[in-house]
């Protein structure tokens, strides 16, 4: 088998990993200077290509979106050799076009949590990287090409907007981020994307729309019954996507990110050295 020099970290639900053909699957337990990530990481290679698959809240899902170690498992994906990181997560949706069943390439975000460790720096070492243009164009695209190609109705861009949780939201707070034209919303989304940039790593999300929160007179107030129901319905395009971009990078050998994140932190770092 031909070596291939992407190395494709996977942050999602449990489901999406078992994908027929993997070979070498071994589950590795990583720790980080920041703590435990959600669960062991499994490394395995398809195609060519070599894959870390975390799942996000662990396996049998036991961490919630706040307690999820964020910083924990961005380190543990970047010790494991990953080059970028692609992420897929439930989302809600807060405008009209968004449908249940619907895959969004997000392109931007809005971050109301605020019970996370968001940075890698602190005291002692500060840096300010931008996220202005927070997700990886490249990677965003392949994932695009990647959920048509699973048979996903796709939509390139929209803005994800993270809450806290683990409550859903308010109708007051469904309608005040709808004001702010987001499109999306979910709970795990940041610090993740603010993390992989510190880490220098590419990170793209396809978020899976499963219900319409609870702003839409015609649909129910978003319950876990619901989400569960399209993510389950969906759980083949969503393997589909992971399996499609993986034969499309196999196809693709990886040239360093031409937006340059992975040595954003040039520019970011401001403490003097000692
Ligand atoms: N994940 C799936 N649906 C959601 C919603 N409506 N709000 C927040 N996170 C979600």
């Amino acid at each position: 088998m031909t070596d291939n020099n992407w190395t494709l970290g996977i942050l999602g639900g449990s489901g999406l990993y078992d994908l027929d053909g993997l070979e070498n699957p071994e589950w590795i337990e990583i720790d980080t200077p920041w703590g435990k990530p959600s669960d062991a990481i499994l490394f395995a290679e398809l195609e060519g290509v070599k894959l870390r698959f975390l799942p996000r809240h662990g396996r049998g899902h036991k961490l919630s979106p706040t307690s999820v170690n964020y910083r924990a498992n961005i380190d543990a994906l970047k010790r494991a050799g990953c080059t970028d990181i692609l992420s897929l997560s439930a989302v809600g949706s807060l405008q009209e076009p968004y449908a249940p069943g619907d895959f969004v390439i997000v392109d931007q975000f809005i971050d109301r949590t605020f019970a996370r460790e968001k940075s890698f720096f602190g005291p002692g070492m500060v840096a300010h990287v931008s996220v202005a243009d927070p997700v990886c164009d490249r990677l965003a695209r392949l994932a695009g090409n990647a959920a048509i190609a699973a048979g996903a109705h796709v939509h390139r861009g929209g803005t994800y907007l993270a809450m806290e949780g683990p409550q859903f939201s308010t109708r007051a707070e469904s309608e005040l981020y709808r004001g702010w034209r987001c499109d999306v919303i979910g709970m795990t989304n940041m610090p993740e994307a603010k993390l992989a940039r510190e880490a220098e790593l590419p990170y793209a999300t396809v978020a899976m729309v499963t219900d319409f929160d609870c702003w839409h007179p015609g649909h129910e107030n978003v319950d876990v019954f619901a989400v569960i129901a399209t993510l389950t319905k969906n759980a083949e395009i969503a393997k589909g996507t992971v399996r499609e971009i993986i034969k499309i990078i196999a196809q693709t050998p990886r040239t360093p990110s031409p937006a340059g994140i992975e040595t954003n932190l040039d520019a970011a770092l401001i403490t003097a050295p000692d």
